[in-house]
This record gives C-alpha cells, sequence and structure tokens, in this order.
C-alpha cells in the first residue's frame, strides 16, 4: 500500500509517501523557524497561514515524485496533538483529497509518528522495545509490545525536555527553536564550571522534571557577567544534566522491563551528545540502540506516512469527519490486531 503523509501539528509543514514494499519514496519539509523568531516562539496564528501557502505545493510535489496521484492508496495526516488552527488545515486537505479520490484516510497520533520513525531506517529494530520519547511538548518511556501497545513506564511532570532546552537557551539568550542553538554553544563551554542536579535520578520510578533546572541555572548565573565562555559553560552544564539524567532513566527502564532494545525518538533525539551517552550506554550494558536519522528525530511527514500506512494495512479506517484533537494522551490509542 502506498501512503501519502501529511504534517501539520505545529511549525513545519512536511508531506511524504511511503509504500510498504518500496519504503519512503518522497519527502519534503518546510521550516517555519524564520517566521517564528522575530518573536521568541510559535505564533499559532502565523503557523496555520503559513501551513495554508506551502502545503498544497509541498503535497503536490510529493505525490509527483512518488508516481502520481493514481498509485495514491491512502491519507495519513496528524490529527492531534498540536496547534488546532494548524492540524485543522492537514486534517481538512487531506480529508479533501481522500474524497476526491476516493481513497482511505486516518488520522495519525503525532506522538506515535515520532516513536515508530525509528523503523524508517534500513536496521529497524523489532517489537518489542523501550522507547525514549523526548519531544517539544513531551517526555515519555514507554514499552512497546507493538503497533498500539505502548505501556508508560514514566513522564515528566513538568517540562518535557525540549522544553527545557527551549526555556534554557532564552535565559541564555539564544534564539528559537532553543534546543540546537543550546546544543552549538555547549560545544565551546568548558566542563566542570558548572554543575546542575539529576532531577529525580535519587528516587526510585521512572517520570522525569526538568523545569527546576532551568531555575537552578538562574541561580548559577545571579551576578556573573553573562559573556560568551559563561554562557557556554552553563550550556555545557544544562546539556550534560538533562542527558546524564535521561541515560540514567533509560537504564533503570531497559532494567526493569528487561528489554534488550532502546528507541529513540522526537526532536531532543537529534542531540548529539544524547545520541552519543545513549549508545555508549547500549554497548556497555549489552542493548540494541536505534534512532531516526537526524531529519526524522524533528517533525516530518515520513514518520505520518508511515505511520498511518502501518494502521490503514491493520484495517483501521475513520468515519468522513475532519479531526483535529489538540489535546490526545497517546493511552488513548487504540492497539491493532
Ligand atoms: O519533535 P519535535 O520536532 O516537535 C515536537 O513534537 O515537540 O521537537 C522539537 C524540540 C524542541 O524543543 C527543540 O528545541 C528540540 O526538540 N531539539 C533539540 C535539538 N534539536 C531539536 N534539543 C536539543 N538538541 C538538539 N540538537
Ligand atoms: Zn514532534
Amino acid at each position: 500500500m502506498r501512503v501519502l503523509g501529511l504534517e501539520t501539528s505545529c511549525d513545519e509543514t512536511a508531506a511524504a509517501v511511503y509504500d510498504g514494499a518500496s519504503g519512503l519514496l518522497a519527502h519534503e519539509i518546510y521550516s517555519q523557524v524564520d517566521l517564528h523568531a522575530a518573536y521568541g516562539g510559535v505564533v499559532p496564528e502565523l503557523a496555520s497561514r503559513d501551513h495554508l501557502r506551502k502545503l498544497l505545493p509541498l503535497l503536490e510535489k510529493v505525490v509527483a515524485d512518488a508516481g502520481g496521484p493514481a498509485a495514491v492508496q491512502g491519507i495519513a495526516y496528524t490529527s492531534g496533538p498540536g496547534l488546532v488552527g494548524a492540524l485543522l488545515v492537514g486534517a481538512a486537505v487531506a480529508r479533501s483529497l481522500a474524497y476526491a479520490w476516493r481513497v482511505p484516510c486516518i488520522g495519525v497520533h503525532h506522538m506515535e509518528g515520532h516513536l515508530l520513525a525509528p523503523l524508517l531506517e534500513q536496521d529497524r529494530p523489532g517489537f518489542p522495545f523501550v522507547a525514549l520519547l523526548v519531544s517539544g511538548g513531551h517526555t515519555l518511556l514507554a514499552e512497546v509490545q507493538g503497533l498500539g501497545q505502548y505501556r508508560i513506564l514514566g513522564s515528566s511532570l513538568d517540562d518535557a525536555a525540549g522544553e527545557a532546552f527551549d526555556k534554557t537557551a532564552k535565559l541564555l539568550g539564544l534564539g528559537y527553536p532553543g534546543g540546537p542553538q543550546l546544543a552549538a554553544l555547549a560545544q565551546r563551554g568548558r566542563p566542570g564550571v558548572f554543575s546542575f542536579p539529576r532531577p529525580l535520578t535519587e528516587r526510585p520510578g521512572l517520570d522525569f522534571s526538568f523545569s527546576g533546572l532551568k531555575t537552578a541555572v538562574v541561580v548559577a548565573l545571579r551576578g556573573l557577567a553573562l559573556d560568551d565562555q559563561t554562557r557556554a559553560d552553563a550550556a555545557l552544564a544544562f546539556e550534560e544534566a538533562v542527558v546524564d539524567t535521561l541515560v540514567i532513566k533509560c537504564r533503570r527502564a531497559m532494567q526493569q522491563t528487561r528489554c534488550g532494545h532502546l528507541v529513540i525518538a522526537g526532536g531532543v533525539g537529534a542531540n548529539l551528545q544524547l545520541r552519543e551517552a545513549l549508545s555508549d550506554a547500549g554497548r556497555k550494558y549489552g542493548w540494541g540502540v536505534s534512532y531516526p536519522r537526524i531529519e526524522f528525530c524533528t517533525d516530518n511527514g515520513a514518520m505520518i506516512a508511515h505511520a498511518g500506512y502501518h494502521r490503514l494495512c491493520a484495517g483501521q479506517r475513520e468515519p468522513g469527519i475532519i479531526r483535529a484533537r489538540p489535546r490526545w494522551p497517546l493511552t488513548e490509542l487504540l492497539e491493532t490486531g
């Protein structure tokens, strides 16, 4: 089956075509970063309007690259969670096209898209695996037994890991989106100048709490001249604290589930220090570790086409409605038989 996937949940407009036999045939991403940069964060109304401008040209390109509309046998769109106006653009376009082309259509959970993105790669892991999902809106560890079979082992009690990166980047005077900029600044940092806590690692359990870290950064920098080197030193210590915390919790999750494979997904999964630290832990403790390629860690259409493909192949269908779900707990997803 050949599936067109559309992603418009936040600040990336993306489209892709995934084919069950040949894999990913085409994908395109347009990032709205420049549009929102002046405001220091995503402006929902501007995001929706830009999706309206960009989605159809992107969609036409991927469909043409993948052999034209006649070959498309299903359509998947991000139905939630996300910004409601932004979601509605993808939902309405997907549903209308499905009606016109007489093909089935399915609303995909954005986080399921991220969670299954490592399966887009050649060396894809088999089920079961433990997934560390670290994005701008979510941080969670889940045991994945199969499609839709997600047991949440722990999640963030406050800020998501990506959110913590973004807020701390702002504190350090960096622009939006903060995660990649903070990571770049940290490369010039000197180890050991600052040290920040590893939240909730002293207690048992797999939940996370990252909101205290930015306060720790504020307190440590109080009264200091914020020159480039000091900012880079703080960025490095912050990144080390987040990475270390995530590694400790992943190790705990692997011990608890006795699972042999760890999968990392979501925007923070693009962080090279995190990838390296988890690969090292995998080698040390004997787990397999998989990631999507960097561009499929952050939001993209390939992960939506791919997740939609699996759900459509499992026979799942949605009635002919346009469905945008700004809040949609991952645990409400249906298992597929
Ligand atoms: O998955 P994603 O693209 O969107 C959501 O679904 O939220 O994740 C975006 C988040 C942002 O918070 C961004 O700052 C963070 O991922 N991020 C990074 C890096 N690249 C993106 N954080 C740390 N290091 C990076 N290299
Ligand atoms: Zn995302």
